[in-house]
């Protein structure tokens, strides 16, 4: 079974709206403002669209978020039944600041094929395709796992570039790093993209690690399993968040996740930039229309590439 490939411009529609809502954001030091702006927009957009689907990973579970909450309905319920994963303002820092990188974010995939989890905290590493399966993994230390890449991709550690976000719970990973003298690409923000750089032959980037939100290590295990790029996770729970992990299902919480456990089958991604964005350039705006850059997915239809459309503002 496939997703129906007229649903990639609806989609692309969707994220381009949320994105075009959020920008009006940019330099505001309005995060909050920009999020609900960006969330209002897309499930607009989606409710239009004739589709089933269930927000699977979304902007929190049902009791803090009105809108795109994880089990929340959208669509016209006319069409194929899809599971969605959103981060309609990924990067919120990025908007109210007017930094780079920030996007609007989703990935569809047919009904039950996407990893359902509570909105927590999430362990991740990821490298790029052609790799030997299951190459790094979580339970390997740091340097465990920089000897395997560098070993299969017939190079040295020093040749090799980490990204991660600059956080001190990272202080360890990143101390590791520095005595293999592994380059570091350390972000302030948005892990989605800096997961999909291991895939961008622009980017130097051969392996991300580290713990981040796991509504974007969904959303970027649903980008790399278009690539055929790997990622490994594992949810990082306190005790309140192990309960409702429970009630959603996990019993096992310590399991360790790879890319064909939280994708399954086909899926399709789309990531609009809000600002400009090693990935896509931001919205740019005309004078009555809006130019939007979307990279877009789709895995059974091989659909890799870079959309740049015009809409009436
Ligand atoms: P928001 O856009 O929701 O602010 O998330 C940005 C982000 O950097 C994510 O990309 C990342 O997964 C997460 O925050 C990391 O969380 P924290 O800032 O708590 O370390």
């Amino acid at each position: 079974m496939s997703i129906n490939p007229e649903y990639l411009k609806l989609l692309i529609n969707a994220t381009e709206k949320a994105a075009y809502a959020a920008s009006k954001f940019v330099g505001k030091n309005d995060k909050i403002g920009a999020d609900q702006a960006a969330v209002d927009s897309m499930r607009m957009e989606f409710n239009k669209i004739d589709m089933d689907g269930k927000i699977v990973i979304g902007e929190g579970e049902m009791d803090e978020a009105p809108m795109l909450f994880i089990g929340e309905r959208v669509g016209t319920k006319k069409g194929q039944k899809l599971d969605l994963a959103v981060d309609p303002l990924e990067g919120t820092n990025f908007v109210a600041k007017n930094l780079p990188n920030s996007f609007s974010v989703l990935a569809a995939a047919e009904q039950n094929n996407m990893f359902f989890a509570p909105d927590t905290y999430m362990e991740k590493i990821a490298i790029g395709p052609n790799l030997p399966k299951n190459l790094v993994d979580l339970d390997n230390s740091v340097e465990k796992n920089i000897s395997l890449l560098a070993k299969a991709k017939k190079t040295d550690p020093n040749k090799l570039t980490v990204c991660i976000l600059g956080r001190p719970r990272h202080e360890q990973i990143i101390n590791s790093l520095k005595k293999m003298n592994v380059n570091l690409k350390l972000i302030s923000d948005g892990d989605v993209s800096g997961a999909i750089y291991v895939v961008d032959n622009n980017s130097p980037v051969d392996m991300y690690m580290g713990i981040g939100g796991g509504p974007e290590g969904v959303l970027a295990a649903a980008a790399l399993s278009c690539y055929g790029g790997q990622i490994q996770t594992r949810l990082v729970l306190d005790e309140k968040e192990s309960i409702r992990a429970r009630k959603m299902g996990i019993s096992d919480l310590k399991r360790k996740y790879n890319i064909d456990d939280m994708i399954k089958g086909d899926v399709i991604f789309c990531a609009t930039a809000i600002t400009n964005g090693d990935l896509a350039e931001g919205i740019k705006e005309e004078d009555e229309f809006y130019e939007a850059s979307t990279l877009a997915l789709h895995k059974n239809t091989k659909v890799n590439k870079l959309f740049k459309n015009k809409h009436k503002k």
